[in-house]
């Protein structure tokens, strides 16, 4: 009877511990490569839609910090609040994650709704692709 209780137990243990994410990808997004390949498409223009910047860096949860007058990019230290703010529109290693999900095209395995748009319209897109990259933990710059 003790032991089938002690094994009870211990199986429950086991169940809750394995439903937590290794503690390793928590810090699995790299600075290098956000800053160099991410952090770039929240300032491209796309066709028919506005720059990710210029909605996200006021009122929206996702913040980016606003360009500064007569800057086209951000310094170090913006781009380190950047970061911060992006990572936490990331889940590392799930596709779900909303940065990559929002601006996606639904029929191409986005959300439902962005009201900001559906900027990227297949998972083949180059911008989405360094997203992607990002978020499965791709590090530094080649
Ligand atoms: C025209 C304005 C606009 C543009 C451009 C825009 N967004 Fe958004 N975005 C919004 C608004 C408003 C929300 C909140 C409502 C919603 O979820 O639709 C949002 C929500 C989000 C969210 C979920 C977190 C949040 O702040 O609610 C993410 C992630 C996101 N956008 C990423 C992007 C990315 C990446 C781009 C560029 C590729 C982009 N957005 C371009 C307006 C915009």
């Amino acid at each position: 009877m003790y032991s089938t209780v002690v094994t009870c137990w211990a199986l429950i243990l086991v169940g809750v511990l394995s439903q937590q994410p290794p503690s390793s990808t928590a810090s699995a997004l790299d600075y290098e490569y956000f800053k160099a390949k991410v952090q770039p498409i929240f300032l491209n223009k796309r066709p028919g839609h506005a720059r990710c910047v210029s909605c996200h860096s006021d009122a929206t949860p996702f913040r980016l910090q606003p360009l500064q007058k007569g800057s086209t990019t951000w310094n170090e230290e913006e781009s380190l609040k950047n970061f911060e703010a992006a990572k936490r529109m990331v889940v590392p290693g799930s596709l779900k994650s909303p940065l990559l999900a929002h601006p996606l095209l639904q029929a191409a395995g986005g959300d439902f709704f962005h009201s900001g748009g559906k900027h990227f319209n297949s998972q083949d897109d180059p911008e989405w692709q360094a997203m992607k990259a990002w978020v499965l933990g791709k590090t530094g710059v080649e």
